[in-house]
């Protein structure tokens, strides 16, 4: 392969040595280099005009996705032309095309220029001989592949500054929807890169109180523990519920013990997902969770006052999504703040459901808010589905009334109808062990060690957890399809 381009460019210069004039470089020289450089001809214009001149040749980011930038200008000269007399003129054209190389040739010199927007520097003079001696750095200064690459860090900063942007301007106007304005050439790079986050970050969402939020959360998760994803729980609710369930006293084992939770973690600038949560294991069960404390009922006013609050944890979470398969947010029962922050910073919606007339009929309220949150983000919020939390098995006239009753809550508008309820196998059934355990500080699994509990308790406790693994199942697949 090294023998042959060596072999290529001593033909090709061989050639120029006859050259007589500008035409013969540009044909005998310079096409055959440009294709050495992997363009073909679609990727270059001839005679381009450029500001009040024309370049003999423009090389265009065509085949990307993201052509802000030409990748490069050759301007041709005679043989015997001395080249510092016309660097002038390649300056002039790679500050108008806003290319990123020059090349000044004569057939037997050959002058890089790198244009770092608008200051140009000569970065090599390279001759015939030195060329094919040492054409791999030659090739690899010009090349497409660099260009491309060049290109993508341009892209890749331009995008991040877009944001920044948006970001200062809609907070400074209070229109969060004008971080949607979307950026014209979103780098490859940065998509590949989105799509390799493997995190799936899910708010456990009903503003309805008590239909089971936490208790599936902590079930589900540990379900899908047990499958070997690997979890993190987030407990915004400042009841907190799901730290007391998974056997935390916010009191004891945090506060006096010189610990931080959520509210550190939403105002201190510097404290991260690290500095406050704590890992529990129960069998092959291992969750991560951050717990959460009852001075965040105190602290909307504060939250408020906190820059771009809304965005805290999404930024919080962001190194994070390469180390969990899902993360979790267990919010309250309201429409305050901190749902705002956690629908902010997750991808995805999990609705817990109780069979019952009023919580079927909150069901457009749930949703219709969730729509409102995916109307002003970059990213689509998904509603992943409908998970029944509580259902009572005995009733099977009342089943059918409500199936009925939220077919008809879906079918109302054709956002809804692209939600789905999940089968009848992961509905949780209502059962004391389901309600018993979150107070004995573990989840349904960990039941099967209790030695307080009587073999009907365990043989129920596992029996309801079999519907948790049902959802799990149901759930990495409707993670799946909207991540694509
Ligand atoms: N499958 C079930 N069977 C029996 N009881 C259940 C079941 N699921 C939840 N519960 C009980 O229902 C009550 C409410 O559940 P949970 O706390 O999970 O709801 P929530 O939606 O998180 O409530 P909040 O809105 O207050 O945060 C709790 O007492 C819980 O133990
Ligand atoms: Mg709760």
């Amino acid at each position: 392969m090294m023998v042959s381009a060596k072999k290529q460019l001593q033909t090709i210069f061989l050639a120029s040595t006859n050259c007589s004039n500008e035409t013969s470089v540009e044909e005998n020289v310079v096409k055959p280099l440009l294709k050495i450089l992997g363009y073909v001809p679609q990727d270059w214009d001839a005679q381009a005009r450029s500001g009040y001149g024309r370049v003999d040749f423009l090389v265009k980011a065509r085949r990307q996705r993201s052509p802000t930038r030409h990748f490069l200008v050759i301007e041709v000269k005679r043989p015997g032309h001395h080249l510092s007399k016309s660097q002038w003129q390649l300056n002039r054209y790679l500050r108008d095309s806003g290319s990123l190389f020059g090349l000044l040739t004569n057939g037997f010199q050959f002058h890089i220029f790198y244009n770092f927007f608008g200051k140009v520097e000569l970065v090599h003079g390279f001759d015939q001989p030195q060329i094919i001696e040492d054409h791999t750095r030659f090739t690899q200064l010009l090349c497409q592949k660099t260009c491309i690459r060049v290109m993508g860090l341009f892209n890749e900063q331009q995008y991040k500054v877009h944001q920044v942007i948006l970001g200062a301007i809609a907070q400074k106007l209070d229109k969060p929807e004008i971080r949607k304005i979307p950026y014209r050439n979103k780098p490859e790079e940065i998509s590949k890169l989105e799509q390799s986050q493997k995190s799936m970050i899910i708010t456990v969402f009903n503003n309805k109180g008590g239909v089971g939020k936490t208790t599936l959360t902590i079930n589900l998760a540990s379900a899908l523990a047990k499958m070997g994803k690997k979890i993190l729980l987030i407990d915004i609710d400042s009841q907190a519920n799901l730290t007391t369930g998974l056997g935390t006293d916010p009191l004891f084992d945090i506060e006096r013990q010189g610990k931080k939770d959520i509210t550190h973690l939403l105002t201190e600038a510097k404290t991260s997902i690290d500095d406050v949560k704590i890992r529990k294991s129960w069998g092959d069960i291992t969750l991560d969770f951050v717990p959460s404390h009852i001075r965040l009922s105190d602290m909307e006013a504060q939250l408020i006052q906190t820059v771009d609050v809304d965005r805290v944890l999404v930024k919080k979470l962001r190194k994070y999504k390469e180390v969990y398969d899902f993360i979790f947010i267990d919010p309250p029962p309201s429409f305050g703040k901190v749902n705002t922050i956690s629908l902010m910073a997750s991808a995805g919606i999990l609705v817990p459901l109780q069979l019952s007339p009023y919580p079927i009929r909150a069901l457009e309220y749930v949703m219709n808010r969730a729509f409102a949150i995916d109307d002003i983000r970059e990213d689509p919020l998904h509603i992943l589905g409908i998970a029944v939390s509580m259902y009572d098995r005995a009733s099977k006239k009342l089943l059918v009334e409500m199936k009925e009753e939220i077919n008809s809550v879906l079918g109302e508008d054709k956002r809804r109808q692209n939600v789905p309820l999940f089968p009848e196998n992961t509905w949780i059934p209502r059962r004391n062990i389901v309600s018993t355990s979150p107070n004995k500080g573990y989840p349904l699994p960990a039941a099967e060690f209790d030695d307080e509990l009587s073999t009907q308790e365990r043989e129920a406790a596992l029996d309801a957890f079999t519907c948790y693994q049902a959802l799990a199942e149901h759930l990495v697949q409707a993670a799946e399809k909207v991540k694509g």
